[in-house]
């Protein structure tokens, strides 16, 4: 197990969620954290409340080139030692009612955000041998169910890059770690985009009926930590469901497509 203690840790997402829990949990580790989402007065009202020295960086994640530009600013004034991916956009529409600029966004915030954020804080990591990209990604990365074509094919898409990130960087001494979260009680169905790209705003039961915040993020502390390849976090079927697919794909396809 390494410790996280004295680490500099960026993290997105920090405003809400899983990322506002996994704060709380990385600085009580004695991290020192770069606190990245789009709401400053959040951000900087949880620096300093949090115990620790603490930076916020606000970006708007769903511009992945301005992004990349404001991370290589992040990466000159602070020594980076662990990513963590953790911004991102759930989807609430059926594939034949979803504006094709609504899966571009999904795709901005939950892949190439990812992409930028990791190639801009790699170059000193490299340099380093040392350093860990930690990207969540989600179940919904692993089997595909109704009303998240966009978002699944985001979430998809970001363990493929993760399994290719993490067999080039092995010789450089850079560790890779994806976590996939099931159901998890956050804000996220509120936050989901329907077809025409607007928020969802209504709560969501399977979400609402998820494992908590703070358990996800003493998950994934555990798993950083451990310097673990993947993880999945979950309780009850979304647990079983990538094991299920793997082992059972055509049970999985009848189960998905029966649902309500
Ligand atoms: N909750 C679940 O059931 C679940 C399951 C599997 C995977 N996940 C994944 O876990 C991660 C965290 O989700 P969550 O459940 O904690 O959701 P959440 O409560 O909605 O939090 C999402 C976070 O992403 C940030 N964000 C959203 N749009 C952004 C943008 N354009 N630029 C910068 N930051 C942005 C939000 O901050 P601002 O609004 O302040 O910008 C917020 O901090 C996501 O990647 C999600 O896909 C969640």
């Amino acid at each position: 197990m390494s410790s996280l203690h004295g680490k500099t840790i960026w993290l997105t997402g920090a405003s809400s969620g899983i990322g506002l829990a996994l704060a709380e949990a990385l600085a009580n580790e004695g991290a020192s954290l770069i606190l990245t989402a789009r709401s400053e007065d959040t951000l900087t009202a949880l620096a300093n409340r949090l115990p620790g020295q603490h930076h916020v960086a606000v970006m708007d994640l769903m511009q992945p080139e301005h992004a990349f530009e404001s991370a290589t600013k992040v990466v000159a004034a602070h020594q980076v030692d662990i990513l963590i991916n953790n911004a991102g956009v759930s989807q609430r529409s059926l594939a034949l009612e979803t504006d094709l600029s609504v899966y571009r966004k999904l795709m901005d915030i939950n892949y190439f955000s990812v992409v930028a954020l990791t190639q801009a804080v790699l170059p000193s990591m490299v340099k380093r041998q040392s350093g860990h990209i930690v990207t969540v990604s989600s179940v919904a990365g692993k089997v595909g169910t109704k009303l998240r074509s966009g978002y699944a094919g985001s979430k998809f898409g970001v363990i493929g890059f993760m399994d290719c990130l993490r067999a080039e960087m092995r010789e450089h001494g850079v560790h890779c770690t994806t976590i996939c979260p099931g159901f998890v009680n956050t804000a996220i169905a509120h936050n989901s985009l329907v077809g025409n790209g607007q928020p969802l705003n209504q709560a969501d039961p399977d979400n609402a009926g998820g494992i908590s915040a703070e358990q996800c993020a003493r998950a994934i502390v555990k798993a950083i930590k451990a310097q673990k390849a993947e993880v999945v976090v979950a309780d009850g079927l979304s647990k079983l469901a990538p094991l299920l697919n793997r082992f059972f794909p055509s049970l999985v396809r009848k189960m998905v497509a029966n649902r309500k």
